[in-house]
């Protein structure tokens, strides 16, 4: 391959030659869009660090959940805010919690939309840590199992498609999955939060979920951002213990981690394009410093290059309409 006898320049010429040799194509179909459905009634609630986001009570959710459809967004993320949260986060599991009158709606709007359920605790716990706590404000692992079967189970019930456990205890996928089996929920799917960093990332998420721990950090239970090997092991694990996709979360900062992971399982792999990615973006546009549409479009389209088979992310409704022309 040399020069003057080769020229990649030639097939970049014009717009239909480059969309010939184009090798990744975003569509709305790859989008995962998160829903924030909070407790109460005709609600609808912009949460103020991610503009064009909203908490919708559930008697307020046909307006999303006819987006969706209408732009052929396949599926929701969802998740509760719930009335009342104490230290185990008991309403997590309830069969009239938020979450669970929510998936009983969307699937009554809208039958085909996929609806995904986040499982963690730390939107129902007081403390905002993702699970329980011993006496000295550390997370315990295998208790917190327990809790997370539960409102798994619940979710299930209630008839959502697909549960997400976020919480990173070492051996949820297999406590959920058991729970689920157990059941008789053997063929609903989990989409497992596997390699998840502990992120500054997540900032505007924990205003929109009032999910922020009350003291500490998630460093004891998520991924330490320098650490490449691990995130293997951590989605080696969920696979055995019965994870059918694998997150890597956040994604920009991370695409690193997409590739080598979609390299190694070629499992099915979902991207989380979190809430201070998005941030970033909103509030560059709006200070005129980005295009929003151009950039937004190249960051999910990198995403989807690196690997991303599904990119969970709050552009969803404006990328599908960009996309759409
Ligand atoms: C709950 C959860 C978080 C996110 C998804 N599920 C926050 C956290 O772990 O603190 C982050 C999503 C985002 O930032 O968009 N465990
Ligand atoms: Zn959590």
């Amino acid at each position: 391959m040399a020069f003057p006898s080769q020229r990649l320049r030639r097939l970049r010429s014009t717009p239909t030659l480059r969309n010939m040799v184009r090798e990744t194509w975003l569509t709305s179909n790859d989008f995962i869009y998160p829903l924030f459905v909070v407790y109460g009634e005709n609600k609808r609630i912009p949460v103020a660090s991610m503009p064009g986001v909203f908490q919708y009570s559930v008697d307020r959710l046909l307006e999303p959940v006819q987006q969706l459809a209408e732009l052929e967004i396949p599926a929701v993320l969802l998740f509760g805010i719930p009335e009342v949260k104490d230290a185990l986060g008991t309403s997590a599991w309830q069969n009239d919690g938020v979450v669970q009158q929510a998936i009983r709606e969307i699937k009554k709007l809208s039958p085909q939309t996929i609806v995904i359920t986040d499982v963690c605790m730390c939107e129902y716990t007081d403390h905002g840590h993702c699970g329980a706590l011993d006496e000295n404000g550390q997370v315990v692992n295998d208790i917190t199992l327990d809790l997370l079967a539960r409102e798994a189970l619940s979710h299930a019930k209630a008839g959502c498609d697909m549960v997400a456990p976020s919480d990173m205890m070492d051996g949820r996928v297999g406590a959920i999955r058991k729970a689920l089996d157990e059941g008789g929920y053997a063929h609903l799917p989990i989409m497992a939060y596997a390699a998840k960093y502990s992120s500054a990332l997540y900032g505007p998420f924990r205003d929109a979920a009032e999910s922020a721990p009350q003291f500490g950090d998630r460093k004891t239970y998520q991924m330490d951002g320098a650490n490449r090997l691990e995130s293997l092991r951590e989605v080696a694990l969920d696979i055995e213990e019965g994870a059918d996709i694998v997150i890597v979360k956040p994604a920009l900062a991370y695409l690193d981690i997409i590739r080598e992971v979609k390299d190694t399982f070629k499992y099915p792999t979902a991207a989380y394009h979190v809430s201070g990615e998005y941030a970033m973006l909103k509030a560059a546009a709006s200070n005129g410093w980005l295009d929003e549409e151009k950039a937004t479009l190249e960051i999910l389209t990198s995403i989807k290059r690196a690997g991303a088979d599904m990119i969970i992310t709050y552009a969803a409704l404006d990328a599908a309409r960009w996309l759409k022309g």
